[in-house]
């Protein structure tokens, strides 16, 4: 059935590394049942840089955990990597996550105790995986965070723990990497900074990247801005393709 639906989407002539269709999550709050995504059908194409963008409690971060295997859907499928994600065990998710997916949060989640070395290479150790030092230089050196890896995350600015916390992500060679509101928490020279380091993840290691955002200036360094409202997909617009952008933009724009 997983691969039945995965190539329909293929059929639209694009390969998708990860994919939603008709996917339904509700909450139970009291008496209300809130439909945070009201049947969400979309695929994302490998090696591409896709912004999903919105008004607050569109639905945006429920999409991004239930495609990351975070958070089990309604109803509806999630397809990453050519495996279906729904109906798999706690166990199998666990792994699903620790093998194919890379978060970056806006609160930048790095362990307090760990130096920003020991955040960045735990997850690859702490499963027993190789850790790719080559991979290792290259992230460090491409985000100036050489002369920071001894310090603590309490030592460190937000817009260098984010950093950290791209390197980590990026060093176990995730599928897709998902960032929601990467920066969120971050002045605007930071969070440039990190639009940029996404952009060439993309461009040199060919990386998947997903990102919630509210800003509208972030939504622009995606190849692809999808726009949320009430749970479901209301625009989805190629940024390379021109005047449909600056109206995507206005939609985020008004949402943020
Ligand atoms: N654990 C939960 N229990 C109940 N309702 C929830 C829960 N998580 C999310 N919701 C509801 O689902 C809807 C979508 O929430 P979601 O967090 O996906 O929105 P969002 O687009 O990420 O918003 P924001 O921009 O504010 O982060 C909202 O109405 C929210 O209140
Ligand atoms: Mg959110």
């Amino acid at each position: 059935m997983a691969t039945a639906q995965g190539t329909k989407l293929l059929a639209a002539g694009v390969e998708c590394i990860a994919a939603a269709v008709e996917l339904v999550k509700t909450y139970q709050q009291g008496e209300t049942r809130i439909r945070a995504l009201d049947g969400v059908t979309v695929g994302f194409a490998r090696a591409r840089f896709t912004a999903i963008a919105g008004p607050s409690g569109s639905g945006k971060s429920t999409l991004m955990h239930c495609l990351a295997g975070l958070d089990a859907a309604t109803s509806g499928q999630v397809i990453l990597d050519d495996r279906e994600l729904t109906g798999l065990s706690d166990r199998e998710l666990t792994r699903v996550r620790r093998d194919k997916v890379g978060f970056v949060f806006q609160s930048f989640n790095l362990l307090p105790q760990l130096t920003a070395l020991e955040n960045i290479v735990l997850p690859v150790t702490m499963t027993g995986r190789h850790l790719d030092q080559d991979l290792l230089d290259h992230l460090v050196g491409v985000l100036g965070i050489g002369d920071r890896l001894s310090h603590r995350p309490a030592e460190l600015s937000g817009g260098q723990q984010q950093r950290v916390a791209l390197a980590r992500a990026l060093l176990a060679r995730p599928v897709v990497l998902f960032a929601d509101e990467p920066t969120g928490n971050l002045d605007s020279r930071s969070g440039t900074e990190v639009l940029d380091f996404l952009r060439r993840s993309v461009r040199d290691l060919g990386q998947t990247v997903v990102m919630v955002t509210h800003d509208p200036r972030a939504a622009a360094c995606a190849d692809r801005v999808l726009v949320l409202a009430d749970g479901r997909v209301v625009d989805d617009v190629d940024t390379a393709s021109g005047a449909d952008v600056t109206r995507a933009l206005q939609v985020v724009g008004r949402a943020g």
